[in-house]
């Protein structure tokens, strides 16, 4: 069954992970709020849902996470200061950064039982329109936004879509993992199966889950009653595989570079790879990495 394509108008961002692999730095401070280069890591995904012309930005937070939500309202005193101070350009960046009134929700995920709970604890802000979904973990950096890229994929398909990537076949177990069915071309299948955080052995495909979704609402009702999966946890891709019994799936293989950043060494990449993309850094910062990996 092909569903119509609607707009795509909400983005869910699930933030209440603890980031025990960042202590002690997450100890006080969300992990989503550590910085890549000068925005935290949660700003790259707001960005990318916003270039794909997403109007409302969902958080799913949990305790100590309020940090997040101050990033994303007028900081007052802030503000009124550098205005004083003429700091124009500052201004504009604290502005442009910053979701339009009435245009971000928060609600709190109360327990951590896993990202399908999360992504259900946003049913009643979502409500009965597909949505796109961001794990800000994954930091995808590219020519174009992944999600721009999906939004083209989902205006020709529909239905629920799903973005890919190849990792090393020895890595397919930290992840979702998907099979697939017929190639549709631009880089997007048909996805006929997917298992969550499979055995090596057991994979079905080294194309893994990367952490950007469109999905359609029903899989709020598929939430609901999803027992626990790998890890103790609801999974969401559990709760996608029945979906799938009665709705299309479809892999997009996007065009950029994904930066794990619940990995320390994907984080430090992230830093490394995006200072290295910004024109009024890389000139001054390529020379002091050289010298640091010559040492
Ligand atoms: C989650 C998903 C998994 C996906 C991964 C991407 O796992 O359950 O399917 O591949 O994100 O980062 P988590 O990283 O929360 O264990």
């Amino acid at each position: 069954m092909t569903t119509t394509p609607r707009k795509i108008r909400k983005a869910v961002f699930p933030v209440a992970g603890l980031g025990t692999r960042f202590l002690p730095a997450t100890k006080a401070v969300p992990k989503e709020m550590l910085t890549v280069v000068d925005k935290p890591v949660i700003q790259y995904a707001v960005e990318e849902a916003a270039e794909a012309g997403i109007e409302h930005f969902v958080f799913v937070t949990g305790r100590g996470k309020g940090a997040i939500e101050d990033h994303f309202d007028i900081a007052y005193e802030l503000e009124a200061t550098l205005k004083a101070r003429g700091k124009t350009a500052e201004i504009a960046q604290l502005e442009a950064t910053r979701p339009a009134a009435g245009a971000a929700s928060f609600v709190r995920q109360q327990e951590p039982l896993g990202l399908g709970h999360a992504v259900w604890c946003a049913r009643d802000i979502v409500g009965n329109e597909p949505f796109a979904l961001a794990l800000p973990d994954m930091l995808i950096h590219g020519p174009r936004g992944c999600f721009a890229q999906m939004m083209d994929v989902y205006a020709r398909h529909g239905g629920n879509v799903i973005a890919v990537e190849e990792v090393p076949h020895e890595h397919v177990n930290r992840y979702g993992v998907v099979a697939l069915a017929g190639d549709l071309g631009n880089a997007t299948h048909r996805i006929s199966g997917m298992v969550e955080k499979p055995k090596l052995e057991d994979a079905p495909s080294n194309l893994i889950v990367s952490g950007r979704y469109i999905l359609q609402p029903e899989i709020f009702a598929k939430l609901e009653t999803q027992k626990p999966g790998a890890g103790g946890e609801i999974q969401l891709t559990d709760a996608m595989i029945a979906l799938m019994a009665g709705q299309d799936f479809f892999s997009y293989r996007f065009e950029g570079t994904t930066y794990d950043c619940g990995d320390k060494i994907g984080y430090l990449a992230a830093n490394v790879a995006l200072a290295l993309a910004r024109p009024d850094i890389a000139p001054k910062f390529r020379p002091v990495l050289e010298k640091l990996t010559r040492e």
